[in-house]
């Protein structure tokens, strides 16, 4: 098992640290869902944000399904197109939303979430294996290195689990 050293403040230099040792991590063992649950681990653990979690694919419904994930329960099912994960699945881009509570569309599973994060995973084939969902209690927690670097780690997902 990799020990995880988190040397500094900067988000950048969090980021940098992190991701290529989630990548080692995940060369290591080729299960879905085994390596999403390691990594929803070390993003909650990291930067102690109130939920972090995937919800995964379904394309026979066109639902998302909850999968691994680090916090308080969660809705279970999500359909194409709804709430800002189905949303983020329809416009295939990541949607970063500095209040939840000015989001048209916002599903709230908890009343804690003030700001929250959705990128798209992608699998080889260019459909959608997955979105990573991350929620803070703090307002616009989430900006463009945030949007850049959990992009990358989606690259990463996809290129050893896609
Ligand atoms: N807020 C999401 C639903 C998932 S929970 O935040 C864990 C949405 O609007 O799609």
């Amino acid at each position: 098992m990799h020990t995880l050293q988190i040397n500094s403040i900067d988000k950048n230099e969090v980021y940098k640290e992190i991701l290529p040792q989630i990548e080692s991590l995940i060369q290591d063992e080729s299960d879905l869902i085994a390596n999403l649950a390691n990594i929803a681990a070390v993003l909650k653990t990291t930067f102690d944000w109130f939920w972090v979690g995937f919800y995964l694919a379904d394309t026979q419904t066109k639902q998302l399904v909850l999968g691994p994930f680090q916090g308080p329960l969660a809705c279970t099912r999500i359909p194409y197109g709804r709430g800002v994960c189905g949303q983020a699945w329809e416009k295939g881009e990541t949607i970063v939303v500095e209040d939840v509570n000015q989001h048209p569309d916002h599903i709230a599973c908890s009343s804690q979430s003030q700001s929250e994060i959705v990128i798209p995973v992608w699998n080889q084939k260019q459909q959608l294996l997955a979105i990573l969902d991350i929620d803070s209690t703090e307002l616009a927690c989430f900006d463009d290195t945030d949007a850049y670097y959990l992009g990358k780690l989606a690259e990463i997902i996809t290129r050893y689990l896609g």
